[in-house]
């Protein structure tokens, strides 16, 4: 499969999943163009600086938090629910560095996650048949023909509120946001009334004053905390949207997918021989690999093998979620296939889609002690088995929403419809989010 000549457009001539069907195809060729002409969203050296920190992570010297909403929605591409959602992945951050004393990467499943998997191609109500809702990039929502028509200008739509999204990140992450003096950045606002928002705050003192105490004796201002760093991350998924900003660069060999730092490919398009394949052994940056229960050793092999035949440092991220009640089971033979092959990746886990369920009215939720369990599961096995989980990957909003059953504050089912507004998955909430990092920070610190 390998052999074949690789081109940006190689993955035409594969079978490919979960791909919109565009009725209109001068349209789109004239979208594609289009995008084609804009300037990238991302850089190549900043595609270069996380494969290396990636790298780091693999060796154990680092410890990456990719997290963000299952699906972004154009509606939410506005100040508040984006600074909201930076805010979280910060301070979750900062609680990870206290507990694995470690650098922490930060990864937001954002300015992209806008295209989603679907378990089928179409969606019956009553007697009529449409195309499946596959997030705002293919279609719309509303269960009309028109609003389910794949339209290749919402792609077009969909990367400038990326762009939008990164634009705003960056002045934000750029201009103090992040930094520790500004401790009204740091505060836990509304949930200050939060079971645990004493204890975080014990932690923010904490690595304050240790910064104080750095910079006391050595007379050097702490840069540490003053400018953070931010990286995308999205499912490529729409190949065609993915295509039209895989370029090559300046001074540099190979081809870059420039519309994210780290895309991945999930669970449902990571067919051998499958055109999402195809496509991502073509692309430099690093890249994430959804396993589920389904993955076998062999699958996994030729995966790497397919991905990765230079088994570059940094490069592979594989991203577990086997759900809290099959991990023990499932996850040492995948774990014992990369070893038998002699590969180093960085493994991360996803406690996220392995634990949905669906409760009375037909609502998705995950339990909050299945996510955590899930976790702690995960981190054990891989120390008995002479491996180092390097991660965490969960779906989570800054907001007070009421997806996930569980937490300090006790949701339980009765709570999810006041503020379910989640299209796709359930996500953690702000206060859920805080305390899945605080009570992995203890278990770290406490297995140390
Ligand atoms: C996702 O991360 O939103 C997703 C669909 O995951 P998976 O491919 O692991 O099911
Ligand atoms: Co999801």
């Amino acid at each position: 499969m390998t052999d074949a000549v690789w081109s940006p457009t190689s993955w035409q001539s594969r079978a490919a999943a979960q791909q919109a069907v565009y009725g209109d195809s001068a349209a789109l060729a004239r979208t594609l163009e289009e995008m084609g002409r804009l300037p990238p969203l991302v850089t190549s050296w900043e595609i270069e600086r996380l494969r290396n920190d990636l790298a780091r992570a693999s060796r154990g010297e680092a410890f990456l938090l990719q997290g963000g909403d299952c699906a972004e929605s154009f509606d939410d591409c506005r100040a508040e629910p984006i600074a909201a959602k930076l805010k979280i992945l910060l301070q979750m951050s900062l609680v990870l560095v206290h507990g694995t004393r470690k650098p922490v990467i930060r990864i937001g499943r954002i300015a992209g996650q806008y295209a989603k998997p679907r378990s089928t191609d179409h969606e019956t109500r009553g007697d009529v048949t449409l195309p499946a809702y596959r997030g705002d990039l293919v279609n719309r929502d509303a269960f009309t023909s028109a609003d389910r028509e794949p339209d290749p200008m919402l792609m077009l739509r969909a990367y400038e509120r990326a762009a939008l999204t990164l634009n705003f990140i960056r002045a934000l992450t750029d201009g103090g946001f992040a930094d520790l003096n500004h401790p009204e950045y740091w505060d836990v606002s509304f949930a200050k009334d939060s079971p645990k928002a004493a204890e975080y705050e014990e932690i923010v003192r904490g690595i304050r004053e240790s910064l104080d105490f750095v910079s006391a004796i050595t007379g050097v201002e702490n840069e540490v905390l003053r400018r953070v760093e931010l990286y995308t991350s999205h499912e490529a998924l729409a190949l065609p949207y993915e295509q039209a900003q895989t370029r090559q660069v300046p001074r540099r060999t190979g081809w870059y997918n420039l519309s994210t730092h780290f895309p991945w490919i999930g669970m449902r398009t990571a067919q051998l021989e499958g055109a999402h394949v195809e496509f991502h052994r073509g692309i430099e940056n690093p890249l994430g690999i959804k396993i589920g229960p389904a993955m076998t050793k062999e699958w996994l092999i030729g995966l790497l093998d397919a991905l990765d035949p230079q088994r570059i440092p940094g490069k592979i991220t594989l991203i577990h979620r086997m759900g809290a009640a099959g991990v023990r089971e499932k996850l040492p033979p995948i774990i014992e296939a990369v070893r038998s092959v002699g590969r180093t990746v960085l493994w991360v886990c996803d406690p996220m889609h392995g634990n949905t369920e669906t409760v009375a009215g037909g609502i998705k939720t995950r339990r909050f002690d299945n996510i955590i369990s899930e976790l702690e599961q995960s981190f054990a096995l891989h120390n008995e088995l002479g491996s180092r989980l390097g991660g965490v990957h969960v779906e989570l909003t800054g907001e007070n929403v009421t997806e996930c059953i569980g937490g300090a504050r006790g949701l339980i089912e009765s709570d999810l419809e006041r503020a379910y507004k989640s299209r796709v998955d359930p996500r953690l909430n702000y206060e859920q989010a805080l305390e899945v990092a605080l009570r992995l920070s203890k278990h770290l610190r406490a297995n140390r």
